[in-house]
């Protein structure tokens, strides 16, 4: 069958990859895809991802069985409803089911409603509101832009000062999206990916573990993350259970009760504390550069998964017992403002090993940076130290300036 996936990133890179493992793909497109995914797709550069009237086009023209959307913002912008009505099965929830990860209010909502475990919270509209209640509750406290912020709308603040500093930056933008005041949890954190269709719920056996600060020692400001592993040994299964029992599969059938029809992976990043495990968010869709390591120690059938979760009929995943650890490079400056257009040297034999987040082809192995989070440079072993030894390594040969370039140099610590 021929399949689409919807995105540019290093997720949909890792996403083309898995496919193009499937006994079931014949041909792969990817709109608007990236430059490293040609060997395995064709790539439909220059459209954007929530280019509705084109995708399903392409669909029809192409005879595409299957779409997966990567991003939030196709989810947001209602690709998923196009592509069901125009009957091509999509993994990815539909704009309304994807509230869960675009609108903090409706996620939290129906969290207090159902007795789902997550911090504290008020969503406030104006600054001197919000301001007198950060002086009431005192730090530390975490703010929070609502709506899409590719995870960087966030500041987590350790005094009153930086809360109040977060809440004038946050307003100056305009009073239009809220800004939602959340307690601070204390904790170890894990992103959890399960396979969602109704109350039917597909969870990942194994957890990856991101990176979001930006620089070493988990400093700096909140990115959509330097650097992920999988699996996280140190993490018990007790409490992956835990999160399954007490997290996911409640947010599943409360979405049911709500009247709505959740299809797609349901990402919980959750945080162990010292009163359980409790929700830090939901996305709806796979984390990114989550899925880079997940996936690539996936070893089912990508088609044959997400068959069974269509028909939502029981299936045992199978993963590897490799660990897998990627090293983020990100233009200087990110999750600010940045530059575009350094070169970038890619040795032909780590073709494999790099996942593209932001890079544009030149010729042979040269490269141009072209966002913010660059690329993934990943390594794997049969134990994590191996896997980050080698993820490590392999960055080290990847010939760049460091004054375009930087990465952070302790990802997997906590796990090794
Ligand atoms: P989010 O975009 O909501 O995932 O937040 C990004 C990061 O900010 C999370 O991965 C946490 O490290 C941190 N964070 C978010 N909410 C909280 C919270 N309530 N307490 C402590 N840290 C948080
Ligand atoms: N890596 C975090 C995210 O995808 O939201």
């Amino acid at each position: 069958m021929n399949v689409l996936v919807i995105g540019g990133g290093g997720r949909e890179h890792a996403l083309v990859k898995t496919l193009s493992r499937s006994k079931h793909t014949k041909n792969i497109h990817a709109v608007p895809g990236n430059s490293s995914m040609t060997k395995y797709a064709a790539v439909h550069s220059g459209i954007q991802d929530s280019d509705i009237e084109y995708i399903v086009e392409l669909t029809k023209q192409e005879n595409i069985s299957w779409a997966v959307v990567g991003p939030e913002a196709p989810l947001n912008a209602g690709v998923a409803d196009a592509l069901e009505a125009a009957g091509v099965k999509v993994f990815g929830p539909r704009k309304l089911e994807a509230q869960l990860e675009s609108s903090k209010a409706f996620a939290k909502d129906i969290m207090l409603k159902y007795g789902i475990p997550t911090a504290e919270y008020q969503a406030f509209t104006n600054l001197i509101d919000a301001s007198d209640y950060v002086k009431e509750q005192g730090a530390p406290i975490v703010i929070k832009k609502d709506g899409l912020a590719a995870g960087k709308g966030v500041a987590v603040a350790m005094t009153e000062t930086e809360a109040l500093d977060a809440l004038k930056e946050m307003f100056a933008e305009g009073e239009n999206n809220p800004v939602v005041i959340e307690e601070f949890l204390e904790g170890e954190e894990f992103s959890l990916m399960v396979l969602v269709n109704g109350e039917y719920t597909l969870p990942f056996d194994i957890v990856a573990q991101d990176h979001k600060r930006a620089f070493d020692g988990d400093t700096g400001p909140n990115t959509g993350g330097m650097g992920a592993y999988a699996p996280v040994t140190h993490i018990g299964e007790d409490v992956i259970e835990e999160a399954i029992n007490n997290i996911v599969k409640p947010m599943a059938t409360a979405m049911v009760r709500e009247g709505l029809d959740y299809f797609g992976v349901m990402y919980l990043g959750a945080i162990i504390t010292k009163d359980g495990v409790k929700t830090i968010e939901f996305n709806a869709r796979f984390g990114d550069p989550e899925a880079q390591v997940l996936l690539g120690l996936l070893e089912s059938d990508f088609i044959d998964v997400l068959e069974a979760v269509r028909k939502k009929e029981p299936y045992k995943l199978e993963f590897s017992t490799d660990s897998m650890l990627g090293v983020i490079l990100a233009s200087n400056g990110y999750p600010q403002a940045y530059e575009k257009g350094a070169s970038v040297i890619i040795p032909q034999k780590l073709e494999d090993a790099v996942f593209n987040s932001g890079l544009k082809h030149v010729q042979d192995d040269r490269y141009e940076t072209a966002g913010g989070r660059v690329m993934l440079v990943t390594g794997r072993g049969s134990t994590l130290e191996e896997a980050k030894q080698i993820a490590y390594k392999n960055t080290e040969q990847i010939e760049f300036n460091n004054e375009s370039l930087f990465y952070r140099n302790d990802i997997g610590e906590r796990g090794v």
